[in-house]
C-alpha cells in the first residue's frame, strides 16, 4: 500500500513517515517546508533505512500537487499540511483559511479525479471549544474560538458533506490532543521557528539555557494546582494512531472520528517536574496572567480509539519527557545544528 503524506516534513508528519516505513508501507512525501526543515525527512531515512520520494510542492499549486498524483499511484493520503499557530491565526485569518481551508479543497478535488478515497484528517481538540464536562467524548458539542480552530471545524465539516456526495470515500478525522516528545533515537522531534508557543518545547529551550525563565499562565484555574490541564500524548503513540487508521479503515467509506489522547490530565506544574525528573535540569518558571482564549482543563475519552482502531497511547509522561529532552541535548539548534 503506498501512501500520500502531506505536510511530512513537520513534526507529527515525520514522525508518522517512520512508523508508516516500518510497518512495510510505501511512502510519498508532499511538502513546502514553510514551517519544517528537509533534513528531518533525511533523519527518517537514516532511522528506516528505507528511502521514498519527497515533493516540494504547495497544495495551494493545483497543477503541481495533481502532478504528484500523476507521477505516481497512492492508496491513501494522511493530511498534515496545514498552519498551526493559534495566535497568528488570530493576527492573520486570511492566510490561516487560505492555507488551511483552498489547500485541502485542491488535495480533496485532486484526490477523487485521481481515484483516491481514502484521507486521514489531523483534526485538533481545540474544536471542542471549552468543554462542559471531562473527559471529553467524540459527540460533545463542537466550536471553536480562534482562526486555526475553525479551519479544522470547517475541514471537517467539508469532509462530512463530501463523503455524503460521494460515498467512495473513507474519512478518518483524528482529534489530537497535545502532541509532545520525539522519537527514541533523538534523530526527530519538534523544531519550532523562533520562541515557542506551547508549553513543552518553552520548558524544553528553558531547560537547555536558551530561553530564561517560563511564564505559566495563570494559576487560579479550577484544577489540581490551579495551573491549566492537559492531555500530553507522545508523538509517535500519536504516530501509530495513523497507520492503525489507515489500516482498518482504507476501503471502508464512511466518515470516522475518533480523539487521539491518553484520558491523563497534568498540570503545567506537574510537566515542570516531570521535565526536571526527567532532564536532571531546573526548570525556572514565574507565574503570569492567563494567556487568553485558554481554557482550564481538557483530557480525552479515548475509548472509542481503543475500540475501533485497536489503538492505545502506550508511553507514559516518564517516556515523553525523557524522549524530549533526548531530542532537545541532541539538537540544541533544532535540524540548524
Ligand atoms: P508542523 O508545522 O510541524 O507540520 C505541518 C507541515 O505542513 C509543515 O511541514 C509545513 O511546512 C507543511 N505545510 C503547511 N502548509 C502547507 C501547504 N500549503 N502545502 C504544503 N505543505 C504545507 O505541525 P505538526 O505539529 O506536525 O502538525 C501537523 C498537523 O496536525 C497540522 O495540521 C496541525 O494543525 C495538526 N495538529 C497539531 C497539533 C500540535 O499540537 N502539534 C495539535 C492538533 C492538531
Ligand atoms: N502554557 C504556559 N506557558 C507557556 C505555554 C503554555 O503556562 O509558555 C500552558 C497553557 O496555558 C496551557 C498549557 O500550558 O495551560 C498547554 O499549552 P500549549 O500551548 O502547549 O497547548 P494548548 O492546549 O493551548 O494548545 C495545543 C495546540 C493547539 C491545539 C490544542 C489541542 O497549540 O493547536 O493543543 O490539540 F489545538
Amino acid at each position: 500500500m503506498k501512501i500520500l503524506v502531506t505536510g511530512g516534513a513537520g513534526f507529527i508528519g515525520s514522525h508518522t513517515c517512520v512508523e508508516l516505513l516500518n510497518g512495510g508501507y510505501e511512502i510519498a512525501v508532499l511538502d513546502n517546508l514553510c514551517n519544517s526543515n528537509i533534513k528531518s525527512l533525511e533523519r527518517v531515512k537514516e532511522i528506516t533505512g528505507k528511502t521514498f520520494n519527497f515533493y516540494n510542492v504547495d497544495l495551494l499549486d493545483y497543477e503541481a500537487t495533481d502532478k504528484v498524483f500523476k507521477n505516481e499511484k497512492f492508496d491513501a493520503v494522511i493530511h498534515f499540511a496545514g498552519l498551526k499557530a493559534v495566535g497568528e491565526s488570530v493576527e492573520k485569518p486570511l492566510l490561516y483559511y487560505h492555507n488551511n481551508i483552498t489547500g485541502t479543497l485542491n488535495l480533496l478535488d485532486i484526490m477523487r479525479k485521481n481515484g483516491v478515497f481514502n484521507i486521514v484528517f489531523s483534526s485538533s481538540a481545540t474544536v471542542y471549544g471549552s468543554p462542559k464536562s471531562l473527559p471529553i467524548k467524540e459527540d460533545f458539542p463542537l466550536s471553536t474560538t480562534n482562526p486555526y480552530g475553525s479551519t479544522k471545524l470547517m475541514i471537517e465539516g467539508i469532509l462530512n458533506d463530501l463523503y455524503k456526495a460521494d460515498n467512495r470515500f473513507s474519512v478518518t478525522i483524528l482529534r489530537y490532543f497535545n502532541p509532545i516528545g520525539a522519537h527514541e533515537s533523538g534523530k526527530i522531534g519538534e523544531d519550532p521557528k523562533g520562541i515557542p508557543n506551547n508549553l513543552m518545547p518553552y520548558i524544553q529551550q528553558v531547560a537547555i539555557g536558551k530561553l530564561p525563565i517560563l511564564s505559566v499562565f495563570g494559576n487560579k484555574y479550577p484544577t489540581k494546582d490551579g495551573t491549566g490541564v492537559r492531555d500530553y500524548i507522545h508523538v509517535v503513540d500519536l504516530s501509530v494512531a495513523h497507520v492503525k487508521a489507515v489500516e482498518k479503515k482504507s476501503g471502508q467509506p464512511g466518515v470516522y472520528v475518533y480523539n487521539v489522547g491518553t484520558g491523563n490530565g497534568y498540570s503545567v506544574l506537574e510537566m515542570v517536574k516531570a521535565f526536571e525528573k526527567a532532564s536532571g535540569k531546573e526548570v525556572k518558571y514565574k507565574i503570569c496572567p492567563n494567556r487568553p482564549g485558554d481554557i482550564a482543563a481538557c483530557y480525552a475519552d479515548a475509548s472509542k480509539a481503543e475500540e475501533e482502531l485497536d489503538w492505545t497511547a502506550k508511553f507514559g509522561l516518564e517516556e515523553m519527557c525523557r524522549d524530549g529532552w533526548n531530542w532537545q541535548k541532541n539538537n540544541p539548534n533544532g535540524y540548524e545544528d
